[in-house]
């Protein structure tokens, strides 16, 4: 067990991220005992406690006392009024906890400002996670303020790891590129998966079979993309295309399509929705 696995860890939302995020904690060695979340949706807490072990509540101030992080994982429009709850405890506590917030397009700042705390002082970490943290394969980007001491920056990456990868940006605003590729990029991956499984059965494939092949080849890219660290993906792709053969004639006409330019095109309307809803850019024209 890491030092880490006993530290009191309480979420406010038991919605779908902090319902996976707790199922990863403990599958990863944290002690349910020292975990708890709070929601008014009953249903919601009774199953992670009957699955779990950890305890809940519906008054999101029982279990702060002591805590050592308190994970914001509510929805952004109810974020503020959570925030504002909150305050009296954080201001009369004897020890700060670490803040870790979950929530998309709401700055350190807002926050900060909601908890009536300096933002200079308060330890804030605000995180971009992805769904495929329901399945333990989740990628978040994290950007720590500047009060976040290094064994609470240490808990904070040990908590999003036991769902996925984790990785620090320097800068908050980089969090909106975090948001344009890990953030969206399931539903991209989604998109690619469904049109090799289309293409597929208009080749003479059964649907289900050809879901299949699908899914497993983007795993399997992936998962050797992964494991193959510093080697270059167009020397792993070249391993793939023999000179004349099958795989050459397919990405030859990807490239032609100029299918990375539409990636990079996808990515910034992302990236620019994401600096519109937190009103740090202009509307999209179709906003
Ligand atoms: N899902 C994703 O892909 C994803 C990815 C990255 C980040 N996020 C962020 O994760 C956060 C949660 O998203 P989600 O998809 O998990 O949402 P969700 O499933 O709707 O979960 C939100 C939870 O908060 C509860 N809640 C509502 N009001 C509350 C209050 N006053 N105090 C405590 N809990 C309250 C909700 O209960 P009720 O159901 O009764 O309202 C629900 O259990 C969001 O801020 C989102 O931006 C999500």
């Amino acid at each position: 067990m890491s030092t880490q696995q006993d530290k009191r860890i309480h979420f406010i939302g038991a919605g779908n991220m902090a319902s996976a995020m707790l199922r990863g904690l403990v599958s990863s060695g944290f002690k349910p005992g020292s975990l708890s979340c709070s929601s008014p949706a009953e249903a919601e807490t009774k199953r992670l406690v009957d699955e779990l072990g950890i305890s809940a509540s519906a008054d999101n101030l029982e279990y702060l006392r002591d805590c050592d992080a308190i994970v914001l994982g509510v929805k952004p429009q109810i974020l503020q009024s959570v925030c504002q709850e909150l305050a009296p405890f954080l201001a009369s506590a004897d020890r700060q906890p670490i803040v870790i917030s979950i929530a998309a397009g709401t700055t350190t700042q807002s926050i900060s400002s909601w908890l009536k705390q300096d933002p200079d002082l308060l330890p804030l970490v605000r995180s971009m996670p992805n769904t495929p943290a329901q399945v333990g394969m989740g990628a978040s980007g994290l950007f720590a303020t500047a009060a976040v001491k290094p064994d609470q920056k240490a808990l904070t990456q040990e908590i999003f790891e036991a769902f996925g990868i984790a990785v620090w940006v320097e800068d908050e605003s980089q969090l909106h590129a975090v948001t344009a590729l890990s953030g969206s990029g399931p539903a991209y991956v989604f998109e690619f998966i469904k049109g090799l499984a289309d293409a597929g059965v208009s080749l003479g494939l059964q649907p289900d079979v050809s879901r299949q092949l699908a899914e497993a080849t983007v795993a399997g890219a992936a998962k050797l993309c992964a494991v193959s660290h510093a080697e270059e993906i167009a020397g792993l792709q070249r391993k793939v295309m023999s000179p004349g053969g099958t795989t050459e004639q397919g990405v030859r006409v990807l490239q032609s399509e100029e299918l990375t330019a539409t990636v990079r095109r996808a990515m910034e309307a992302a990236r620019d929705q994401s600096l519109y809803l937190a009103g740090e850019g202009p509307a999209l024209a179709k906003n």
